[in-house]
């Protein structure tokens, strides 16, 4: 693993995240399959880590705020479970909102690694943490976390506690979150647990909303994969030449959401010429939605015992602490 130079207040900064390869290849991959796909950690280049953030803001998008809630009611509890002198791993950082209430609640925190794709929003975020809790070693880990993770070492002498929030666990087809779930045992290792937020299967018509915002953020966030395309790799996507598409799937349990052509077209990208048939789509994320039972199942296949579950009294969302099996 590349490692570079250590940035302000930074222990140090690991790098092993998507290079402009690795994107080129992954899209004209996704675009040549039949039911056209790309994958959704594409999402968050600069300006899509910033309309993520919006999003977390919109009256309709519930996870964010309940999520909050819920961590600032059972901190102290998650606290008490973790123990002392802990190291805390975070899978897909974002802006760390919700880490600075672990890191407050957790006592005498050791060290805490942030793992994420976005580089600049990863560093920026760390560099404000270490400033803010110079107790706190702060390692960031810039990675795809779906992938073998060989953490740094820590100095913390408690448990090696993940941190996955955001229900970030259902943008994997299933089979895919339980490979997640075993690699993310092995990287916190034996005697290691995790506190996880998992989104609940819940009335259609609230998780339709929470996907097609009145103001059209979750628009923009999705229309920015094609942006970013035309950006990073030569393309010439007409924007106004797709419309998102977010429809919940109940027999899937999962809110699909698509970009659908408007019309019969083509778009060339990195010299590749690719056809769009009227309403042909692609496919830009999924977002499951679980059962407090359906999770303790798939949590048990990933190598994990469920130890707690904290849940809003409307059971919108749930915070689970589970142990490494
Ligand atoms: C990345 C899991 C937090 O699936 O709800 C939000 C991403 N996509 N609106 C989710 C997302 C559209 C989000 N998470």
């Amino acid at each position: 693993m590349p490692t570079n130079a250590p940035a302000d207040a930074l222990e140090d900064f690991h790098d092993d995240g998507d290079t402009a390869e690795d994107f080129r290849k992954a899209v004209l991959n996704g675009l040549s399959q039949p039911q056209k796909r790309l994958p959704s950690k594409f999402f968050y280049d600069a300006k899509g880590s910033a309309l993520f953030d919006r999003i977390c803001t919109l009256e309709e998008y519930y996870p964010t705020r309940t999520e909050t809630a819920l961590l600032e009611s059972c901190g102290k509890e998650i606290a008490v479970l973790a123990g002392p002198n802990a190291n805390l791993i975070e899978f897909g950082s974002g802006s760390s909102v919700k880490t600075r209430i672990l890191l407050d609640a957790l006592d005498r925190l050791t060290a805490y690694v942030p793992i994420d794709i976005s580089r600049d929003h990863l560093l920026a975020a760390a560099k404000t943490l270490a400033q803010d809790y110079p107790e706190v070693a702060v390692t960031p880990v810039c990675a795809d976390f779906v992938q073998p993770l060989d953490l740094p070492k820590l100095a913390g002498t408690g448990v090696n506690l993940g941190f996955f929030p955001g229900s970030t666990i259902g943008n994997f087809r299933p089979a895919d979150a339980a490979a997640f779930l075993k690699n993310a045992a092995r990287a916190v290792g034996h005697g290691g647990a995790m506190v996880i937020g998992v989104d609940l299967v819940k009335d259609p018509a609230t998780l339709h909303a929470a996907y097609n915002d009145a103001s059209d953020v979750t628009a923009a966030f999705n229309l920015n994969l094609l942006e970013r395309i035309n950006r990073e790799l030569d393309a010439d996507f007409g924007l106004d030449g797709f419309a998102h598409y977010a429809p919940y799937n109940p027999a899937r349990g999962c809110i699909e959401m698509h970009l659908v052509s408007r019309r019969a077209q083509q778009v060339r990208i990195a010299g590749k010429t690719f056809d769009f048939a009227i309403g042909e789509t692609i496919h830009t994320e999924d977002s499951h939605k679980y059962t407090i039972e359906g999770f303790h199942e798939l949590a048990r296949r990933g190598g994990w015992t469920p130890r707690e579950v904290w849940c809003d009294a409307d059971s919108l969302f749930s915070v689970h602490f589970l142990d490494v099996a």
